[in-house]
């Protein structure tokens, strides 16, 4: 594959998907997701590399990686997206494309989601369309140039 490098970061509890609340997040797993994210990539002509972990430090890390290597980034960033701002602090300073995901749409649900403290430095948020979240996501990112 030789397309435009692409990483999907996903943050905490996202690697239990399928068994995680299926009636708020669906049954896809993760290791699916990944593949679908693969496959809608590879359609749209990028390089999608698709990550989880439930370390903030290691979240911090990847985006420095993306800030330094110039990567756009799909990051569904779990509950930090509520209160992290050193993943504020490392997200601004990606100077490609950043989209926000959730399969869920914080927006309905309890008041802390209603929070999100990374949406100010992202390009866009997607929320609420379940794991066509990060199909969407992936095709923004695809119509621009960085
Ligand atoms: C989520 C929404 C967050 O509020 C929650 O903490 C998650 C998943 C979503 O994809 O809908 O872990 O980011």
């Amino acid at each position: 594959m030789t397309g435009r490098r692409v990483l999907v970061l996903n943050g905490p509890n996202l690697g239990r998907l399928g068994v995680r609340e299926p009636e708020i997040y669906g049954h896809t797993t993760h290791e699916e997701l990944a593949r679908a994210c693969g496959d809608w990539g590879a359609e749209l002509g990028l390089d999608v590399e698709v990550r989880q972990t439930d370390s903030e430090a290691e979240l911090v890390g990847w985006l420095h990686e993306a800030a330094d290597a110039r990567i756009p980034v799909v990051l569904n960033a779990g509950a930090f997206t509520h209160y992290s701002y050193a993943l504020r602090d490392a997200l601004a300073q990606v100077p490609a494309t950043t989209v926000e995901v959730h399969l869920s749409n914080p927006a309905a649900r309890e008041e802390f989601r209603h929070t999100s403290v990374i949406a100010s430095v992202v390009t866009g948020s997607i929320s609420g369309f379940g794991v066509d979240s990060y199909a969407l996501a992936l095709r923004a990112i695809a119509g621009r140039d960085a």
